[in-house]
């Protein structure tokens, strides 16, 4: 199906998937498929929930939180949805999200288009009540409202936070979007330590867990910063990484688009971050993975580099919904061939 839905504008394609999972009509279809793997070797208990297996999905892709009932049947392990801000918002002008597929990326500049905290939070009640929430963990991921001002952003995240964080498995702290304008600044220390000890401060019994995603621009001077930060206040996490600036490297005529750039193209950068935050804050905090992941082999790579869990954007785009049982089988398939007995045993067996 891929050439014709790539023949469709990009958003519309997507917004066409989401509204076919949110009523279920495909999932029936895709569950005879055998989309999940279920084998207890890919299962760990990490910030006291269970994860089925590694394989998530990456934040951006359910913005709305509204194909929840369709995430366990492909087969994630996860799904992050948001970013969520305080106040529901359009996002930029369309076009907004571009296909290369010369470079196997995307470049979006989409501006966090969200339904704000309320109606997001409403949507998760009912799947909490319906009791369809936690089939597999929820990460709620948060941002800053574009109409708040950049001095004011600790009470857009706390909003959010209020209104969601009870149906969170965990949260994440987004400010590494490039689509807000000013928004990677709150990467800044001071700022950032304000966002975070504030969010911690609403906590109840220390649940649920924190995480911050970071950009993969920032400079070694920021990266230390941050890692820090994160041992500094005990954070629970980092997400490694969001899109790249950058545009070394491309192939496709889209490539001058605005926006942040994701896919194969940010893999050796994400991966290479990802090992620079393992030296940083070592194994007591939870590093997600993200960025560039394709195939089980570039899965196993990030989860040895010290990744606890891996998500997939990008790359579920181009591989569909097969490529989740694909990372899958090829993890077990792998672990087998090496003799590891369980995921938890291959998180950063790499590490020096
Ligand atoms: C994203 N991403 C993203 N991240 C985030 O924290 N909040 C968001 O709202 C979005 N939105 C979004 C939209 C689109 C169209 C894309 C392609 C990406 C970033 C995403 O979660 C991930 O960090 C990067 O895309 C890198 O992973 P992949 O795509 O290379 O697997």
């Amino acid at each position: 199906m891929r050439p014709a839905l790539f023949a469709v504008d990009p958003e519309r394609v997507h917004e066409l998937a989401i509204a076919s999972l949110a009523r279920g009509g495909a999932v029936a279809g895709l569950a005879g498929r055998h989309l999940r793997v279920d084998d207890e070797r890919l299962a760990q208990t990490l910030l006291g929930v269970r994860f089925p297996n590694p394989v998530g999905l990456g934040a951006g892709f359910d913005k709305y939180a509204r194909a929840i009932n369709a995430w366990p049947g492909i087969g994630f392990g996860f799904v992050e949805v948001g970013t969520i801000t305080a106040e529901a918002q359009p996002g930029n002008p369309k076009p907004r999200i571009f296909r290369l597929p010369e470079d196997q990326a995307l470049i979006n500049r989409l501006g966090f288009n969200n339904d704000g905290a309320d109606v997001t939070g409403e949507r998760l009640r009912g799947f909490h009540r319906a009791g369809t929430l936690h089939r597999i963990p929820i990460g709620v991921n948060i941002g800053k409202s574009k109409v708040t001002p950049l001095g004011r952003a600790v009470d857009d995240y706390v909003a959010s936070f209020d209104r969601l964080s009870g149906y969170a498995d965990y949260v994440v702290v987004n400010v590494s979007s490039p689509n807000t304008p000013g928004l990677r600044q709150l990467q800044d220390r001071d700022q950032l330590a304000e966002i975070v000890r504030a969010l911690i401060a609403r906590r109840v019994a220390d649940r649920p867990p924190i995480l911050v995603k970071i950009a993969p621009d920032l400079t070694p001077g920021q990266l230390d910063d941050v890692m820090a930060l994160a041992n500094e206040l005990d954070l629970d996490g980092l997400v490694v990484s969001n899109t790249t600036l950058s545009r070394e490297g491309l192939r496709s005529p889209h490539a001058g688009e605005a926006g942040g750039l994701s896919g194969a193209p940010l893999r050796d950068r994400s991966l290479a971050m990802l090992r620079e935050v393992r030296r940083g804050v070592g194994d007591r905090r939870l590093i997600i993975g993200v960025g560039g992941i394709f195939t089980a082999d570039d899965a196993w790579q990030r989860i040895a580099a010290g990744a606890g869990l891996v998500q997939l954007y990008t790359g579920f785009v181009y591989g569909g919904p097969g490529v989740v049982a694909e990372i899958n089988r090829g993890l077990l398939a792998r672990m087998t061939a090496e003799g590891v007995g369980t995921i938890g045993e291959l998180v950063g067996s790499d590490v020096p």
